[in-house]
């Protein structure tokens, strides 16, 4: 990953929520839960986006339940978030690849669906309705955690791993997608900012899919990654700051690293390769009966 010199930002001297409504889509676990604590915590409203809530009774924090394997389910998603009032949107929904291609019941391959399309068809549900108004004059904003600046490449004429599977193109396919669809939004929504995270190593339910099944190889991955990796809990703290930084209005399409320094992104993203990937994964969903 390369550090992007042209945006440097300094943390807000109180980091304050109250009353900021925010989504998070993927919040009821992981990296995402992680989020909804510390900003509930500092007084904003926030609603999560998952299969099984765990957070009953904590103040701040409600939830939409949905199975996002379902593009109809993502539509549904988009349609019923209370768009018109957040000020803060939030992508952390993701699995890891299985060894086996895995399909969900509309037949496309899960990694890719849930950890990117979905998060394609919610934004596309959403992006012009996102409120406009705040009384400090800023923009919506938008965070797609992924692992952008990583060079990975999707592999366009077989997103949906047809032709071919293994766990990590799967998963690359998602990856880049998450990419594409930070510089896409960027250009296509004026209206807000839009920005791609990368959190590192973070020890969650996807890292142990990730290393702990498997092989040696796998194993020793493990073993080596966890002298880098964070708790979600240090990491949501570190980059707090960053959700309302002022010096980041205006910068959409920027992406940040695990400490919240801005990074590049991966060398292949410009306009023709991302337009590829948006209509490659446009084409897949209107298999299943989805128009964004
Ligand atoms: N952890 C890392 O080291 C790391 C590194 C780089 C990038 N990332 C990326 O960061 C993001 C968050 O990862 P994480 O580590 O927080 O993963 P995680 O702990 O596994 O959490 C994933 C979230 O996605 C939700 N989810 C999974 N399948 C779903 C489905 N079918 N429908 C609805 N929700 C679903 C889970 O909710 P339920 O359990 O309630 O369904 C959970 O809220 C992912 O995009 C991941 O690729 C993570």
């Amino acid at each position: 990953m390369k550090r992007d010199k042209s945006l440097t930002w300094t943390p807000p001297a109180t980091i304050d929520f109250n009353g900021k409504k925010i989504a998070i889509v993927g919040g009821t676990g992981g990296i995402g839960r992680a989020f909804a604590h510390e900003f509930a915590a500092r007084g904003a409203q926030v609603i999560v986006v998952g299969r099984k809530f765990r957070d009953e009774g904590t103040t701040g924090i409600r939830a939409l339940l949905a199975d996002l394997s379902k593009m109809k389910e993502a539509e549904r998603v988009g349609q019923m978030l209370p768009t018109e009032e957040l000020d803060i949107l939030i992508f952390t929904v993701g699995i890891f690849a299985d060894h086996a291609r895995q399909e969900t019941s509309e037949g496309l391959e899960q990694d890719v669906t849930i950890g990117y399309l979905s998060r394609l068809v919610i934004l596309r549900n959403m992006a012009s309705r996102l409120n406009q108004s705040r009384p400090d004059g800023s923009r919506p904003r938008v965070f797609v955690m992924g692992y952008p600046g990583t060079e990975q490449q999707a592999a366009i004429n077989d997103l949906n791993s047809e032709k071919s599977y293994a766990r990590w193109k799967a998963h690359s396919n998602s990856v880049a997608g998450n990419e594409a669809l930070v510089y896409d939004a960027s250009k296509r929504y004026l209206n807000l900012d839009v920005f791609g995270l990368n959190p590192g190593f973070v020890q969650t339910d996807i890292r142990d899919e990730i290393f702990k099944r498997g092989g040696l190889l796998n194993r020793l991955g493990f073993w080596i990654t966890s002298f880098v990796t964070s708790t979600p809990e240090d990491y949501a703290h570190r980059v707090l700051p960053l959700f309302i930084a002022p010096e980041l209005t205006g910068q959409s399409g920027k992406h940040f690293d695990k400490n919240g320094k801005a990074i590049l992104p991966s060398g292949w993203v410009n306009d023709a390769n991302c337009k590829e990937v948006i209509r490659a994964s446009e084409k897949l969903l209107s298999r299943v009966g989805v128009t964004v």
